[in-house]
């Protein structure tokens, strides 16, 4: 038998949880957007062509950022074809995912939607094929109340008031040969520091992400932050980090370990922006923005296929990964991670929101449901906000076949001060073992238990579809602070004061 105990104190405290934690991303990649969010001949359609029943699973998922417009697709971007009357825009195409773009949807009609599903645009700009002034005109555009022409053009277009967008992306995995104006790590740290300072020069009240390493297995990673860094340190706020995991060779007790190395990415990443800040003699901390998570790989043979005879086409189907109970775990374990990291990981957004690689799926004739990944994602929004706790963890352990000494059992703590409420996240990653798990709650006095809500399942594989949803939270009987937790399982306790 697995056992693990958790002591939670309030005076151990990493961080509060910066909501913007709870990030998404809509790319114009596949039907994330086109049947996606956007579909005027849907029955849930409103006025704006949004899907309302999409909108209503945002909602549910309660994010407060989302990335846009890409992703990759952000690197050959001319928003200003984005913008305007409809029937004026001019279609364009999608160099990074081979599809033709119709704009029906861009910059205002984004600006719209986020609004309606509760949440912020965090806006990038193109520095692949474009540079410094697309992105001044495109900030004038979006957030300036000003008698000049970009804003006089957004009014011109329907929209009197800014959307005063706050954060703003600086490209998009620039490191990435793939990436259209791909650069050297001088070359983009120079353009990224020039376009946040001209932005910055316009309005003060932003906050700028440069682009670090499109993955920590990229030959550059390491050197190309510090590069970077080196140049834009004194523009930016965030460096960017992004990461997709794959169960390819089946071997789920590696799956569940691959948080151990998020956590030393992210905390690799820490120390080179702190080396730099050494090295400045700075006073300023740049902060971690993980703006591109989850896993990634069902859908990379059907994909492959697809492109193989590389046609341009409208909204193709791409990246709609069918999401496994176990990739929830994983999803779950990630989010544990990022909380324990809050007090250097302010920003993240799961990849992507809709359909591509997505907690939401839609039917082009039906409905929209919820990927068995929506869960956890659900859980830490709604019952992870407040501030991270430092818990300490004494769990037993197993070998994977890439690390040592796995804990059993992983976990997080959250205080909501102000409700009164403490929430535990913990994951039981043996696959044939429950683990007795025991919540000391010193420091807590008065606290019990409200509720317990879990994901097991016996079939590790078991998904979702719009017919049936397999994975789903189960309401667990419990009281006092011992409790049993199920093999291979995502485990949220909230307890009131
Ligand atoms: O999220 C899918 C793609 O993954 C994004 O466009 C890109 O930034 C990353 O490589």
């Amino acid at each position: 038998m697995a056992k693990a105990t958790l002591i939670v104190d309030k005076d151990f405290q990493i961080a509060p949880v910066d909501e913007r934690l709870y990030g998404s991303f809509i790319e114009h990649l596949g039907r994330a957007v086109y049947t996606g969010i956007y579909q005027p001949d849907h029955e849930t359609a409103d006025e704006d062509g949004f899907r309302k029943d999409v909108i209503d699973l945002v909602k549910e998922l309660n994010v407060p950022i989302v990335r846009y417009p890409g992703g990759n697709f952000v690197s050959n971007f001319y928003w200003e074809d984005s913008v305007g009357p409809k029937d004026q825009r001019k279609p364009r195409l999608d160099l990074a995912w081979r599809t033709l773009e119709p704009n029906e949807v861009g910059i205002q009609e984004f600006a719209r939607w986020a609004k309606k599903a509760g949440s912020k645009p965090m806006m990038a700009v193109n520095l692949g094929t474009r540079g410094v002034d697309a992105a001044l005109n495109l900030l004038e555009y979006c957030n300036l109340d000003t008698d000049t022409h970009y804003a006089n053009l957004r009014r011109s277009h329907g929209d009197d008031k800014p959307y005063d967008i706050k954060l703003w992306c600086m490209g998009n995995e620039m490191d990435g040969p793939w990436q259209a104006g791909h650069k050297t790590a001088k070359e983009y740290g120079h353009l990224a520091a020039e376009t946040a300072k001209a932005m910055k020069m316009m309005d003060d009240s932003i906050e700028c992400v440069v682009c670090g390493s499109s993955s920590k297995y990229m030959p550059t990673f390491g050197s190309w932050e510090q590069e970077v860094l080196e140049e834009a340190y004194d523009y930016v706020d965030y460096v960017s980090l992004h990461t997709y995991w794959s169960n390819m060779a089946d071997d789920t007790p590696e799956f569940f370990a691959q948080n151990i190395d998020l956590e030393e990415f992210i905390e690799t990443v820490i120390h080179i922006c702190d080396l730099v800040k050494a090295k400045k003699h700075s006073k300023k901390q740049i902060n971690l923005s993980f703006d591109e998570w989850n896993v990634w790989y069902h859908s990379n043979d059907q994909d492959d296929k697809d492109m193989k005879d590389r046609p341009w086409r409208k909204h193709p189907h791409l990246l709609e990964d069918i999401y496994t109970f176990e990739d929830a775990i994983v999803d779950g374990l990630a989010l544990i991670t990022f909380l324990k990291h809050a007090d250097r990981v302010k920003i993240a957004a799961l990849a992507q929101l809709v359909n591509v690689i997505a907690p939401i799926m839609t039917e082009e004739n039906g409905k929209a449901w919820r990927q068995s990944i929506f869960y956890p994602f659900y859980h830490a929004s709604k019952y992870g906000r407040g501030i991270s706790l430092n818990p300490v963890l004494r769990s037993t352990s197993h070998d994977t076949s890439a690390h040592e000494g796995v804990t059993d059992v992983d976990a997080a703590a959250v205080w909501d001060e102000e409700k009164q409420q403490l929430t535990v996240f913990a994951v039981n990653r043996c696959l044939d073992q429950e683990a007795d798990f025991h919540i000391d709650l010193r420091g807590f006095e008065g606290y019990t238990l409200s509720f317990w809500e879990a994901l097991e399942s016996d079939d590790l594989k078991a998904v979702n579809s719009a017919e049936e949803e397999k994975v789903h939270p189960i309401q667990k009987e419990g009281s006092g602070n011992e409790f049993r937790l199920a093999p291979a399982s995502w485990n949220v306790f909230v307890f009131k004061g």
